[in-house]
């Protein structure tokens, strides 16, 4: 197998490149989004060309979507993109909360956003994200996955244009698995009992890690281990809450165990999101890891990681009478309806979005196409062979809610989970967020 070359936190970039730290961004409330991307070189302008700015979430890879950025200014001579690169993923919650400051100043900056997926209906539905209808046909959209370009919708509007999916997964190490059973577990049950033998015998110091960070990837992990039970976040319609119901409560009261009773996972998860997580597997410390699919070209990178050509990846275990789940994740692209270029913004959209950007971006970043097409690719198969076998968890991954008070649903979901991980009173908490979910969105 080719060896993608790894280097997951680049430390230098490129000149126009603008960057943030989460804690510089909340500070200015989004505000120096505005102020940075006025602030153009004086080559772009003296070259003529439209000047817009683009502002995505920072994505480990073995190169940032900055590269991404010079390569399409490269590439043509009527645009210039200027990248403002956000905090990573993780922060998903207060990147969005400061993109939503800055679009609501209605200055058209920034002119092309990415957005995690969750945030499309929020978008849409305060009109900061522009309907793309007038720019797609048939013979376009009938390019990328249905699902993803059902979730890229808004009251029947296509208001992003699809860019990558994302999918939780289960990692395991092949090496442990062999010496302790010989088959990867399809039940947490069955994981819970591996792990811990595995443990027991001194060869991974965990049995399991994962995200029980007070953050969005904590709602991912809940989703996951909920719908793997035969349960959901809301009913059907999406006006009531579920997640005071048996399964729900069952699956938040195993992740709960995991710490507690199983003790197959450390404590320290409470305050882990993905990184920490991953850096814990990829030192060969966990047996197990629950984590999305930028971590497999990491953990195949010798120079960060203890555990290359040891590591497996496939779907999430489930509950007993219930089926594999795995949260839909991913970023899209939109248009910020009150953008001075509309044809600028979508020719630096569309490029992002064409089977060459996305492949570049499958093979660097370890994440999933939006375009089916990809997933026969043959250098893709080589150099990321997880792709392929698991396409039907990326096309049938589990949404979270789909609703424009998703910033309120998260957080009280984020603050109510949490709660009942560090008290363990499950019931009690899960009941209680219940009914604050209803008051959201009944
Ligand atoms: C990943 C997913 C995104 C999710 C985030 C949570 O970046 O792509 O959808 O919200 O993780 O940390």
């Amino acid at each position: 197998m080719t060896k993608t070359k790894h280097t997951p936190v680049r430390r230098t970039g490129p000149a126009h490149v603008t960057r943030m730290d989460r804690r510089a961004f909340l500070a200015t409330g989004g505000a120096a989004l505005g102020a940075t991307t006025l602030g153009m070189p004086r080559r772009a302008r003296a070259q003529g060309r439209t000047e817009i700015s683009f502002a995505s979430a920072s994505f480990f890879g073995s190169e940032t979507f900055g590269d991404l950025v010079d390569s399409f200014n490269e590439s043509q001579d009527r645009v210039m993109v200027r990248y403002l690169e956000l905090p990573p993923p993780s922060s998903s919650t207060e990147v969005y909360q400061g993109l939503v400051q800055q679009l609501a100043r209605g200055n058209g900056t920034p002119d092309v956003f990415s957005q995690d997926v969750i945030w499309i209906a929020g978008m849409a539905a305060a009109g900061w994200a522009l309907p793309l209808d007038e720019f797609v046909d048939d013979a376009m959209t009938s390019q990328y996955f249905e699902g993803t370009l059902a979730a890229c919708k808004w009251d029947g509007k296509l208001t992003a244009l699809p860019w990558f999916m994302d999918t939780g997964m289960m990692y395991h190490r092949t090496d442990l698995v062999e010496k302790h059973g010989g088959t990867v577990p399809t039940t947490w049950a069955e994981m819970a009992k591996m792990g811990k033998a595995a443990q027991e015998a001194g060869d991974a110091e965990f049995g399991f890690v994962w995200q029980g960070k007070q953050a969005e990837v904590l709602v991912c992990d809940a989703v996951e281990a909920i719908a793997s039970n035969n349960g959901a976040i809301l009913s059907e319609d999406g006006r009531s809450s579920r997640i005071g119901d048996a399964e729900a409560i069952e699956a938040i009261q195993f992740l709960h165990d995991t710490i507690n009773e199983l003790q197959i996972s450390p404590s320290d998860v409470l305050s882990w999101d993905e990184e920490p997580s991953r850096q814990v597997f990829t030192n060969g410390q966990s047996m197990f890891l629950r984590n999305w699919s930028y971590v497999w070209p990491i953990a195949q990178d010798p120079s960060v990681s203890e555990v290359v050509d040891k590591v497996g990846a496939g779907p999430l275990p489930h509950f007993e009478g219930g089926s594999s789940a795995s949260t839909l994740g991913g970023y899209q692209l939109g248009m910020n309806a009150n953008t001075s270029d509309r044809d600028a913004a979508w020719e630096f959209m569309s490029w992002m979005s064409a089977p060459e950007q996305q492949k570049r971006i499958a093979l660097n970043f370890g994440l999933g196409p939006s375009r089916p097409a990809l997933f026969d690719d043959a250098q893709i198969n080589e150099e990321q062979p997880f792709m392929a076998t698991l396409r039907p968890v990326f096309t049938g991954a589990t949404a979270r809610p789909v609703t424009p008070e998703y910033a309120k649903v998260t957080l009280a979901l984020q603050s109510g989970i949490s709660k009942a991980l560090v008290n363990g009173r499950v019931e009690q908490e899960m009941k209680a967020l219940s009914s604050q979910l209803d008051g959201i969105v009944g």
